[in-house]
């Protein structure tokens, strides 16, 4: 019998500003799941949080795209926005774009990573959560894990992962998406996610040499984007993603080794600013500085059965506190460029902030030059 993952996520109010989320959204997060796993809809699951994101990481035999499970994500939304409420939050309510539940969370504003497999006798599931920046942040690491034989040294020793896999890119703008072999392919597809705004990484596969279900994916990354669904800012599309491990995949230490770079994303201040992803644990998932730099929680768990153990915080360790120190510099460094390009975001990638609304005023003060 398959079982499924699933995260859910959405900002449902930030405390203060868009820093952080509220512990008592969080605790109605975790009472509502308690009874959905007490009624046998989840088997097992964990509430977390990233910045000012309220998560919900799940496990179920329902299958993706399922009715109950995302109406359960959706109605622990809307309970946890009345709280927000309440408790005067800022932005409650930010991104539940529509007023009621209508069989899928797609298009809602939840951002959704899920896959659908059957377990191995010992299944290691690795989960990333980010705040303050875009799905696209998640093609570097995830093309470095599957496809990079600078960082993944399994590609090379070991015969179970050498043939590579295959990439799912999505054009988000076109609604179209393609399917790339890795090695063969390796050059168009770092053409297509190289421009990570539009191209992105939805799924990794493996290949059909391998001993892996050629059609149950490694790895999932959410690829919703807030602005094509609301048509105006509505703030970020802060993206998630499940990537599983070991024995014919990545090692659990070749999954973490691309976030040790520190990567430039886009995001950040009012969606509007690239600057370094730093990898945080939990505790320190929190957006201060210049509501940021964005940041990248992680947290591991074995699965049996479709029961989760203990997550274990996999930044939590000293071994990335080099890439943070890193990651601060190139803050400072970043941060000194104040509203210029390349730190503020190119014009094109602006369209769908605030600032039109500021150009527009200009208008028809331009004359034209002869
Ligand atoms: C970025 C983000 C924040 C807000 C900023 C302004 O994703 O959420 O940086 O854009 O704090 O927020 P508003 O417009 O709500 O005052
Ligand atoms: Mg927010
Ligand atoms: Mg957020």
């Amino acid at each position: 019998m398959k079982t499924t993952v699933s995260i859910i996520k959405a900002d449902v109010g930030g405390w203060p500003g868009h820093a952080l989320v509220h512990p008592e959204l969080k605790n109605i997060a975790n009472k509502k799941l308690t009874k959905a796993k007490r009624d046998k809809l989840l088997i097992d699951f964990h509430v977390t949080h990233c910045g000012d994101d309220l998560e919900l990481i799940m496990t179920h035999r329902k299958g993706t795209n399922s009715k109950k499970i995302h109406g359960l994500a959706w109605d622990t939304f809307c309970e946890a926005t009345n709280k927000a409420r309440q408790l005067g939050l800022y932005g409650a309510g930010q991104d539940l774009l529509c007023d009621s539940f209508s069989g899928n969370i797609r298009g809602m504003g939840p951002g959704i990573a899920e896959m659908e497999f059957t377990e191995r006798k010992a299944e290691p599931v690795i989960t990333f959560m980010m705040d303050k920046t875009e799905p696209g942040a998640f093609n570097f690491p995830i093309y470095k894990i599957f496809a990079d034989p600078f960082n993944t040294a399994g590609l090379i020793i070991d015969p179970s992962i050498h043939d590579g896999f295959v990439f799912e890119v999505w054009d988000i703008q076109k609604h179209t998406n393609v399917f790339l072999n890795t090695p063969e392919e390796t050059y168009d597809l770092l053409a297509l996610i190289g421009a990570k705004s539009r191209f992105v990484i939805k799924r990794v596969f493996p290949k059909k040499s391998s001993k892996l279900p050629a059609d149950e994916p490694v790895a999932v990354i959410s690829t919703e984007k807030l602005y094509h669904i609301a048509g105006e800012y509505v703030g970020k599309d802060d993206p998630v993603a499940i990537v599983r491990a070991q024995s014919g995949l990545p090692a659990v230490g070749e999954v973490l080794e691309p976030f040790s770079i520190g990567h430039l994303v886009s995001g950040w201040m009012r969606g509007s600013h690239n600057g370094p992803l730093m990898p945080v644990s939990v505790n320190d998932a929190q957006c201060t500085r210049f509501d940021g730099p964005p940041r990248v929680i992680s947290l591991g768990f074995q699965l049996k059965d479709g029961k989760l153990t203990q997550p274990v915080d996999l930044f939590n360790d000293p071994a990335f506190d080099i890439t943070r120190r890193n990651a601060q510099r190139v803050t400072e460094y970043m941060r000194k460029h104040g509203p210029f390009e390349p730190h503020r975001l190119p014009m094109e990638d602006m369209e769908y902030t605030t600032l039109p609304k500021v150009m527009k005023k200009l208008g028809s003060r331009f004359k034209k030059v002869e």
